[in-house]
């Protein structure tokens, strides 16, 4: 991918609710499938999975993106790179969630199908550090946050039963098998923390490592599950929101949530969201992405430094867009 992958468009839309801020001057990155972003703290970046199982990482835009890891021992460029067929997923590997302890440079990833992941600054192939919790196999590997300051990594697995390739089942009979989980690098133990969930997405860890906030994209709802105070160990429900998806903290302390809100009247209608909220669940701003995903959902939103970045694992590109 070289620097003529990416152009700059404009769009301008007429907004869709008043209170909206639209997005018009996008970049986009023509990559496939990058569900999530990851950043170096030194600002370099953004890190991506892609669809055909490779950990990339943006150059700038002279070099564009270059490979950095990967999960599946199997994996051959000559065989799989550019693929996108979701039936060679498990062989090739699909890396969703990505997350760096900013302490160890270490890149944490979750794999749809081949389980969790750390791999070091110098990439290649990551290291599987587990592939079931409590003795129940993961399934659907989806989002990840990992807590610099103790090194936890809380993850989801969206269903039980079903995995990515059973989408539209998974959403037909609101699954509810889903879990959040925490992975500790100390003792290399992996706990769920909160069973029978709606489509988890990616959980967002909070100020001062105090609470996680869960979202449930099928449950529309977001909860905070307390690490501290008074009431560890227990969840509360903080906001209904439609189809919640990735949950990014901004350097703030506030939290940008993808929520694509699905209209079934009058006709079938997606309207893509970033939603950003504060700890309790206060909205602070609803950015308009149609302007540049139609009616496609998004998975996630997030800023850092200057910029938004947006991203779907069912679409073949990402965007950004400056923050003014
Ligand atoms: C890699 O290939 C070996 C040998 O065919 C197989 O046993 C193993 O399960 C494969 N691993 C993955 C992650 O596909
Ligand atoms: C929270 O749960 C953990 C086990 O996951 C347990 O070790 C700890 O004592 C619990 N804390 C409280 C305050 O309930
Ligand atoms: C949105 O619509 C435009 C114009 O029809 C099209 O070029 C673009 O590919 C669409 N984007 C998505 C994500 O569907």
């Amino acid at each position: 991918m070289t620097k003529r992958s990416i152009f700059i468009i404009f769009f301008f839309l007429p907004l869709l609710v008043r209170s909206d801020r639209t997005l018009n001057t996008f970049t986009i990155f023509q990559i496939s499938g990058p569900e999530s972003f990851a950043f170096e703290l030194t600002g370099h970046g953004p890190y991506s999975g892609l669809s055909d199982g490779r950990i990339i990482k943006y150059q700038g835009p002279e070099i564009g993106f270059v490979d950095f890891a990967y999960t599946s021992p199997n994996r051959t460029k000559e065989k799989y790179d550019g693929t996108n067929d979701p039936e060679l997923g498990p062989i090739c590997g699909r890396p969703l969630g990505l997350g760096f302890n900013y302490r160890t440079e270490e890149l944490y990833i979750v794999d749809v199908y081949l389980g969790l992941f750390k791999v070091g600054p110098k990439g290649g192939l990551a290291k599987q550090l587990a592939t079931a919790a409590e003795g129940v196999p993961f399934k659907w590997l989806d989002g990840l946050d990992v807590d610099s300051r103790t090194g936890m990594v809380y993850f989801t697995d969206i269903s039980t039963k079903y995995t990515m390739r059973d989408l539209k089942t998974v959403i037909r009979i609101r699954d509810s098998t889903g879990r959040f989980m925490s992975y500790n690098p100390k003792t290399n133990e992996v706990k769920v923390l909160l069973r029978g969930l709606q489509g988890p997405g990616g959980a967002g860890v909070g100020r001062e490592s105090s609470f996680v906030l869960v979202p449930e994209c099928i449950g529309n709802r977001l909860s905070t599950y307390w690490l501290k105070g008074p009431k560890t160990n227990k969840t509360e429900l903080i906001m209904s929101i439609p189809g919640p998806t990735n949950i990014k903290r901004t350097l703030s302390d506030d939290f940008w949530i993808a929520s694509t809100i699905n209209l079934q009247e009058p006709a079938p209608l997606a309207i893509p969201r970033g939603v950003k909220v504060d700890e309790f669940g206060n909205v602070l701003q609803v950015l308009n992405l149609a302007g540049i995903y139609n009616n496609s959902a998004i998975i996630e939103v997030q800023e850092f430094g200057d910029s938004y970045y947006i991203g779907s694992a069912f679409l073949s590109f990402a965007a950004s867009s400056k923050i003014c």
